[in-house]
């Protein structure tokens, strides 16, 4: 059974955004996939970066939309956009200096923060860009 689908109940109704989330949950399922293959450690640090410079690009993507809107969150929501970033940039130090193995801990977090993120603080954003774009 996958670890993490794709589920309607995550699509915002924003499609350019609705694209890059999903692409995120495809990285996961990677990543976790190559983990429960027993891939080495070499492939896996490679989908560690591969994720969290998409996840970069995809925060970006969204704060720039966000300042384009004037919208009155933006501030909390890069900070946590940032915390995220660098919970993941400490795994990988850690990982480089202790030879940490990904873990199932490691996965659910990666997954929990997202679902968290996209229904909690992502949701929020929609109005604004929604009424950007028809405006
Ligand atoms: Fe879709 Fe705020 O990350």
């Amino acid at each position: 059974m996958a670890f993490f689908t794709w589920d309607q109940k995550y699509v915002l109704g924003v499609a350019d955004i609705d694209g890059q989330h999903q692409r995120l949950v495809a990285m996961m399922e990677e990543l976790h996939e190559a983990m429960r293959a027993g891939k080495g450690a070499d492939i896996l640090d490679k989908i560690i970066m591969k994720l969290r410079t998409y996840t970069m690009t995809h925060f970006l993507a969204e704060e720039k939309r966000m300042q384009e809107v004037n919208y009155p969150d933006y501030a909390h929501h890069k900070n946590q956009h940032q915390e995220f970033i660098s919970k993941i940039t400490e795994f990988q130090r850690h990982r480089a200096e202790n030879k940490v193995g990904l873990s199932m801990n490691v996965m659910n977090f990666l997954k929990e923060w997202l679902v968290n993120h996209i229904m909690g603080t992502d949701k929020k954003y929609v109005p604004y860009f929604n009424e950007v774009s028809v405006g």
